[in-house]
């Protein structure tokens, strides 16, 4: 956070685990976070569960600048009072949401910004609990949030969203706008369009669990950390980019779209799937395949610092 510029205050509503590493991710950046969850015992393991996402934002961004502060708060009107962005992580059921909008908005300051975390449920779906449907808008990131930079923004106020997005981006965020309303914003349509593919292979007996999370991994997944989807063609056209691309390979590409299959969650798959990802996991706890996640995630983070992004 720039000195010259005023501190924000940030809601974090619901302290599960996207809340807690928000609330983590605001405070390294030098806001001042105030966390409500009506779970009193959820509440009261905030501070302690911040602690992991703290240090490891201390390896990413170590020179932050001072921590802003952080307030747990018994009640909604306190965390929500006098707050620039209310960043609401409840859980995804869209009554609840509506319900602690209905709570929210006559609290929130009148240019203030409610920003959804929901991971599914579009703008459209969200908005019938606000008076004011403009205070709203989604902005989902990826887990883990305290280290993965991405926000995917809707909205309809261009003046909350470019605020909001000052304020992600003091943070270190990278916000990206959707034009319009979408189920899964981009990334998670991105991703349930390749994890469609994953399932269907598996599926198909094309390949099993472990050969396609090695594929994408060693292959297309580290492509994808320095250029996107279509650029990655750009290059693969050589010098006619894009344009040769398409006149070259456009074809090809057309018949391995239609090879692409539509899997269903049949228990046979469910039961392939559980056990090809218990075999990778090789006996590895899932708070242990985290810990190597993160890891691996932070020096991916710092090598980026130092190699131009496409
Ligand atoms: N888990 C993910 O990978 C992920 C990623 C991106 C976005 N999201 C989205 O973030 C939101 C939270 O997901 P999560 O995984 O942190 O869930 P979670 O179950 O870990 O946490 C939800 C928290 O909300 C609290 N809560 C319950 N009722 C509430 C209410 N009325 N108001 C406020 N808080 C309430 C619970 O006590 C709990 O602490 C969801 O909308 C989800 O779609 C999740």
């Amino acid at each position: 956070m720039n000195e010259t510029e005023q501190t924000p205050k940030i809601a974090i509503l619901g302290a599960g685990l996207i809340g807690v590493a928000w609330a983590a991710l605001f405070q390294h950046h030098g806001a001042d976070v105030c966390v409500w969850d009506p779970e009193p015992d959820a509440l009261a393991a905030t501070a302690g569960r911040m602690n992991a996402p703290m240090a490891q934002l201390f390896e990413v961004a170590p020179d932050a600048g001072p921590r802003g502060t952080l307030t747990l708060c018994e009640t909604l009107a306190e965390a929500v009072t006098g707050a620039d962005l209310i960043q609401e992580n409840a859980p995804e059921a869209i009554a609840l949401k509506h319900a602690l909008y209905a709570d929210v908005e006559p609290l929130m300051a009148p240019d203030a910004v409610l920003a959804s975390s929901t991971s599914a449920l579009t703008w459209s779906d969200l908005r019938p609990g606000l008076k004011d449907p403009a205070r709203l808008i989604t902005a989902h990131p990826f887990n883990p949030p305290h280290l993965v930079p991405l926000v995917e923004i809707y909205g309809t106020d261009p003046d909350r969203i470019a605020r909001a997005e000052a304020i992600y981006r003091a943070a270190d965020r990278v916000p990206v706008r959707l034009k319009k309303d979408a189920t899964g914003h981009i990334a998670n349509r991105l991703a349930s369009a390749l994890w469609r593919e994953a399932v269907f292979m598996v599926q198909d007996g094309i390949a099993d669990v472990e050969a396609i999370d090695a594929a994408l991994v060693n292959g297309p997944g580290l492509r994808w950390s320095v250029l996107g989807a279509h650029m990655a063609y750009h290059l693969g056209g050589g010098t006619g980019g894009m344009a040769g691309y398409l006149a070259h390979l456009g074809p090809s590409q057309e018949r391995r779209w239609a090879a692409l299959g539509a899997p269903s969650l049949t228990q046979d798959v469910q039961d392939a799937l559980v056990a090809g990802v218990m075999r990778e996991a090789a006996g590895r706890e899932v708070a242990e395949l985290e810990t190597v996640r993160d890891k691996a995630l932070i020096a991916a983070l710092r090598a980026r610092k130092d190699a131009p992004q496409v």
